[in-house]
């Protein structure tokens, strides 16, 4: 039961680690760029957030995608893996001054404003260097996504974004100031969203907003969707690149846009989530007083999604063919929460047997943690294994 692993090249190499199968990375930014690429005017982004492993954004960089960003570090990883600066959106509710001034210096594409006291400092900032800086306000369009409370969005009671009462305020504002250009609205709802409805409902608010604007005499150079494709966790294989199709097709058929508008969208799960899998082995098998453990390597400073959001990730028993037994797959941190899956099924565990957690390519390595002195999880190609 090794699938698409080769195990056998596995031997010596230190558990736990990442393991990617780019074959799979490559076809799935294809697939983007087909699917993205039949209607002109759509721009696809990387969030870089979901996984920053330099040799996965080589790959990414290479598919011709920009980067959206939230963070001065992830600019620079961006910039180091060759993204083009104009192609690089940065978001975020906190954006330090050193930060802005990063972004500043590179020209970067946009920066996609939160609050307008945060305008206000980018139009200082911007002054101080003799700069203009291209801004999008990221409005919150109170609409709800079908997914997990910890990572819906677009909700008027969180913390992100600029509400679509204040909105007219700001724009009013921004156009007063001499240093900033108002360029785009900026919109995310959500991440692992496999409702097409919910796009459409986000589609529906934008409309409403670019009417509004419109009577105003306001047509902004783009419209950026976010990002939120979701992808299959239970069968990672049946689906491994996600419907792209349907998701493109959505926006073309709901969104109105301008002629001269750019749409942008900022994908990150869907991009990677497929191709990465934790690869950790058994260190003991534990007899319980109701049930069995199997004890990993791996625990919730190298994937903390089943820990922090009841996430599921499939896992599979890489080593054995012998019948499946159920077991609690837990790690060796000193945390109850650090348990990968209750009764699980996997084919008879021995010590020693690599166990793959599978679409762990998205907010997996990068989520990673030292927390009781752990080293950070090393990340492969499936080309180094060759
Ligand atoms: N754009 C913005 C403004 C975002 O906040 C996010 C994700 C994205 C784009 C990319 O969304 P995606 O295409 O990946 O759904 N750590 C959580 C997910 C947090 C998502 C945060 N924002 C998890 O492991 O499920």
């Amino acid at each position: 039961m090794k699938g698409i692993f080769p195990i056998d090249k596995f031997k010596g190499v230190t558990t736990p680690f990442y393991y990617y199968d780019t074959a799979l990375l490559r076809d799935t930014l294809a697939t983007i760029n087909e699917e993205a690429g039949k209607y002109k005017n759509f721009s696809v982004h990387y969030a870089v957030k979901a996984n920053a492993n330099p040799k996965v954004l080589a790959i990414i960089r290479e598919s011709g995608m920009g980067a959206d960003c939230v963070s001065g570090g992830e600019i620079r990883a961006a910039l180091k893996a060759g993204f083009p600066a104009d192609k690089i959106v940065y978001a975020g509710v906190g954006k330090s001054d050193w930060e802005i001034e990063l972004g500043l210096e590179h020209d970067i594409f946009c920066f996609n404003v939160e609050s307008l006291p945060e305008l206000e400092v980018i139009n200082e900032l911007a002054a101080a260097k003799g700069k203009v800086a291209r801004v999008a306000f990221r409005i919150n369009p109170n609409v709800g996504a079908h997914t997990h409370a910890n990572i819906t969005t677009g909700l008027a009671e969180n913390k992100f974004g600029i509400s679509m009462e204040e909105m007219d305020g700001v724009i009013e504002l921004a156009s007063r100031m001499e240093h900033v250009k108002f360029v785009g609205l900026h919109f995310h709802i959500g991440s692992q969203i496999l409702d097409m409805g919910d796009f459409v409902a986000l589609c529906n608010r934008v409309n409403e907003l670019q009417e509004k604007l419109f009577q105003r005499h306001i047509i902004v150079e783009h419209i950026n969707v976010g990002g939120g494709l979701g992808v299959d966790y239970e069968h990672p294989n049946r689906q491994a690149i996600p419907d792209f199709a349907a998701y493109f097709e959505t926006y073309h058929k709901h969104l109105n846009l301008r002629p001269q508008q750019t749409l942008h969208f900022e994908l990150g799960r869907s991009v990677v989530c497929q191709c990465g899998s934790l690869i950790t082995r058994v260190l003991y098998v534990k007899q319980g007083t109701h049930k069995q453990f199997a004890i990993v390597d791996a625990g919730m400073t190298d994937l903390i999604r089943p820990a922090l959001y009841q996430a599921y990730h499939k896992m599979e028993n890489l080593s054995s063919d012998e019948t499946a037994e159920t077991y609690d797959v837990v790690g060796p941190i000193c945390e109850s929460s650090d348990v990968f899956g209750k009764a699980v099924d996997l084919n008879r565990c021995h010590r020693g047997d690599y166990i793959a957690l599978r679409s762990a390519g998205a907010y997996g390595e990068i989520m990673a943690s030292g927390y009781n002195c752990r080293t950070l999880p090393v990340g492969y190609m499936a080309e180094e294994f060759v």
